[in-house]
């Protein structure tokens, strides 16, 4: 696996390769890598002929007194975590060479709607800093595909938007969360959790498959199930910030005897934020 830090320095790889035409599939990272990222990589290199993964813990996505001062960083494991999934090449820029002009006057991303809404409203700014990041990264790396985590279920829709809305040649391609065996999504920020919060964590998980199952039984009374699921995390000791039952397809609120549905669900867990998802149909 080759590593570069610099803009110059990946396109000169990239470039060579794509003079053979050969197929390049991009995973962008936060790193802290465990097997949900690696995950990402192995389905990468079944559709393509080279895999580039990026490092970059983006400050421009993190709100004002969120984690991005203590985001872990492990930047010597994840490089060899990549390279023994076969990795061809690691992009690990600097803050200066992603935003070179300082990040608050660089030119954004916004995505309407989409954006606004759970994630969006509990953390304002975020996805104009995903979306933003992202298209830097699409335009610097120019993948054939791209593929992200449907863990973070929001971020897969307004990325998906960008691609279209912005006409990038990008086929995004969204991977299944992979789940520690007691159903906990693994997450960089599980990290934070205390061992008594670590217990107790499954819970998340163990309330979004009590919706499903009560959705698909047939009660479509969502609000009452919903304010019923926070309850729980509520009694488990979580602050939740919502859980909401969403049409798959936008996110938005689910017309009556829509069959795409979603639940999402966000709360703290002592330091932690956690979020997960899970599909009904
Ligand atoms: P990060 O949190 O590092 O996640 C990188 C990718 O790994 C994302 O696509 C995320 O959805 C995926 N991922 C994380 N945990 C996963 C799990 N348990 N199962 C499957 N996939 C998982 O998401 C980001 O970074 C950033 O927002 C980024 C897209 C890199 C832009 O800065």
């Amino acid at each position: 696996m080759q590593t570069v830090t610099t803009i110059d320095e990946l396109r000169a790889v990239i470039n060579g390769w794509r003079r053979t035409g050969e197929r390049i599939a991009f995973v962008p990272t936060m790193g802290n890598l465990h097997r949900g990222h690696t995950t990402l990589i192995d389905t990468a290199k079944q559709h393509a002929d080279r895999v580039v993964a990026s490092i970059f813990v983006n400050p421009l996505q993190f709100g004002r007194g969120e984690d991005f001062g203590s985001y872990p960083r492990t930047p010597d494991a994840d490089s060899a975590a990549l390279a023994a999934h076969g990795t061809d090449l690691l992009f690990m820029p600097s803050e200066q060479e992603i935003y070179p002009y300082g990040r608050d006057c660089v030119t954004v991303v916004d995505v309407p709607g989409i954006s606004e809404t759970l994630c969006g409203e509990s953390r304002p700014g975020h996805f104009r800093g995903v979306a933003t990041v992202v298209t830097k990264l699409f335009n610097i790396v120019q993948p054939d595909v791209a593929l992200f985590g449907q863990k973070d279920f929001q971020q897969v829709a307004v990325l998906q938007r960008v691609v279209r809305d912005l006409n990038f040649p990008i086929e995004v391609i969204g991977v299944p969360t992979v789940r520690d065996s007691d159903g906990l999504a693994l997450s960089s920020r599980n990290g934070y959790l205390t061992a008594e919060e670590r217990q107790r964590a499954p819970l998340l998980y163990q309330t979004l498959r009590y919706v499903a199952d009560r959705v698909k039984s047939g009660d479509s009374d969502f609000a009452s199930i919903e304010i019923e699921a926070a309850q729980r995390l509520a009694d488990g000791g979580f602050g939740p910030d919502y859980v909401a039952i969403r049409s798959s397809v936008d996110l938005a609120p689910p017309e009556a005897h829509e069959r795409d549905l979603v639940v999402l669900a966000a709360a703290r867990l002592g330091k932690a934020r956690l979020i997960d998802n899970l599909l009904i149909n």
